[in-house]
C-alpha cells in the first residue's frame, strides 16, 4: 500500500456523529493471529482477513512473543490492502479505527496499536482502544439470531476463563473466573503431554472423537464447590500423572484418544455445570459463549442440550469468529463509540495494556 502525502497530512478533525452510519476498521494483533476487518455499522462485515502464525510457532510448542511481533509487522499492511480491495473501499472511506489495546503480548499489541494510531493520525479519524475480551464477548452478536441483553457470558479463551453478567454493552459484572490456568491453556498444555503439539484445543478435540470411556477418571476441579470459579491446573497435572503411569514413551494411539476423551469430558462437565449455575443464580435465560474454546464441538453440544432442558437459550459466535479476529475488534470499537466519544482522537500518544481488567475497560 502506498500512503501518499495527502493521506498523511493531518487535517482538521472531522466531527463525527457516533450514531451515524460508519465504516470501522478493526485491527487485532494481541497474540498469534493478525486479523483485519472492515465493518459497516449498517450492513455488517464487508471484508475480513486473518493470518495465523501457527505454522511459525509450532516448532517451539507455543507462541514465541518476539517472533509474533515481528510477523505482525509483516502482515498488517498487506492484510489491510486485502480487506480494502475485497470491500471495494479506500483508506479515506474509513470513519474510525479500532485496535486491540490489551490484554495480550506487549510487543504484539504495540504493532497493531501503533499502525492503527498512525493511520488515525494520518486520516484524521478517531482511534478506539478495544479490550480483547470485550471483542470476544460481543462476537456472538454477529450470529443470527443475535442474543439480546442482558445475558450471561462464558468466556473461554487461551488466557481467560470467566463467567460474566452482561447487562448491556459496556456493563460487565464478573461472576467467577479461573484461579489458575485458563481452559484454553489447559487444552494446550494437555495436548503437549499427549504429544499433540500446538495449538492443543482443536487437536485434542479431534483425537477425543476416537476415544472410548474407560477406567481412567480425571478430576472435575471445583465442580462440587458452590461458586462460579474454575481451576484447571490440577486437571492438567492429573493427565500428566496418568500419562506417566501408562508409560509416556509407549502410549498407544487408543490410550491417547481415551485420555483425550476423558480430558474433554471433564472440562466440558465443569464448564457446563458452572455456566448453568450462573444462569440459575441470576435467573437469566440467555447464555453466550465466546473465545477460542467456544469452538469446541463437545462443549457446544452439551451446552445446547443443557440449556434446552431449562427453557433457556445459548448463543455461539460463528465458528470462524471464535478465535481471534479483526471483526470482533471492529464490533467492540463501534459499540464503544456509541456509548462514549473516543478520548484520543488524533493524539500522537498511545499505549497498550498487556494486563487489563475488563471491568476497567469500559470508560
Ligand atoms: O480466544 P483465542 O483465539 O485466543 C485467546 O484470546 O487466548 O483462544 C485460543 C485458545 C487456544 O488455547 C486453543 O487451544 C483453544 O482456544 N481452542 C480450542 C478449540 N479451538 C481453539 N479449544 C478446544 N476446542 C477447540 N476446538
Ligand atoms: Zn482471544
Amino acid at each position: 500500500m502506498i500512503l501518499t502525502d495527502s493521506v498523511f497530512r493531518p487535517q482538521v478533525t472531522r466531527s463525527l456523529s457516533y450514531t451515524c452510519l460508519m465504516l470501522v476498521l478493526g485491527i487485532e494483533t494481541s497474540c498469534d493471529e493478525t486479523g483485519l476487518a472492515l465493518l459497516d455499522s449498517d450492513t455488517g462485515v464487508l471484508a475480513q482477513h486473518l493470518h495465523s502464525q501457527v505454522d511459525m510457532h509450532v516448532a517451539y510448542g507455543g507462541v514465541v512473543p518476539e517472533l509474533a511481533s515481528r510477523d505482525h509487522i509483516r502482515r498488517v499492511l498487506p492484510l489491510l490492502d486485502k480487506v480494502l480491495r475485497d470491500a471495494a473501499r479506500q483508506l479515506s472511506d474509513i470513519d474510525a479505527i479500532a485496535v486491540t489495546a490489551g490484554p495480550g503480548l506487549a510487543g504484539a499489541l504495540l504493532v497493531g496499536a501503533s499502525i492503527g494510531h498512525a493511520l488515525g493520525y494520518a486520516l484524521d479519524r478517531p482511534v478506539i482502544d478495544v479490550h480483547h475480551l470485550e471483542g470476544h464477548l460481543l462476537s456472538p452478536m454477529l450470529s443470527r439470531p443475535a442474543p439480546e441483553f442482558p445475558f450471561i457470558a462464558l468466556l473461554v479463551s487461551g488466557g481467560h476463563t470467566q463467567l460474566m453478567r452482561v447487562a448491556e454493552c459496556g456493563v460487565y459484572e464478573l461472576l467467577g473466573e479461573t484461579l489458575d490456568d485458563a481452559a484454553g491453556e489447559a487444552f494446550d498444555k494437555t495436548a503437549q503431554l499427549l504429544g499433540l503439539g500446538y495449538p492443543g484445543g482443536p487437536a485434542i478435540s479431534r483425537l477425543a472423537e476416537f476415544g472410548s470411556p474407560g477406567e481412567l477418571k480425571l478430576p472435575r476441579p471445583m465442580l462440587a464447590q458452590d461458586n462460579l470459579d474454575f481451576s484447571f491446573s490440577g486437571l492438567k497435572t492429573a493427565v500428566s500423572v496418568a500419562v506417566r503411569r501408562l508409560g509416556a514413551s509407549n502410549l498407544c494411539e487408543q490410550s491417547r484418544a481415551d485420555i483425550a476423551l476423558e480430558f474433554v469430558t471433564a472440562m466440558v462437565d465443569v464448564l457446563a455445570a458452572k455456566a448453568i449455575r450462573a444462569l440459575e443464580r441470576t435467573g437469566s435465560k440467555t447464555l453466550v459463549v465466546a473465545g477460542g474454546v467456544g469452538a469446541n464441538q463437545q462443549l457446544r453440544t452439551r451446552l445446547t442440550s443443557e440449556v434446552a432442558r431449562r427453557d433457556a437459550r445459548v448463543f455461539f459466535p460463528p465458528l470462524e469468529l471464535c478465535t481471534d479476529n479483526g471483526v470482533m475488534i471492529a464490533l467492540a470499537g463501534l459499540a464503544k463509540m456509541k456509548r462514549a466519544s473516543p478520548q484520543n482522537v488524533n493524539g500522537l500518544g498511545f499505549s497498550v495494556r498487556p494486563r487489563w481488567s475488563l471491568a476497567d475497560s469500559t470508560a
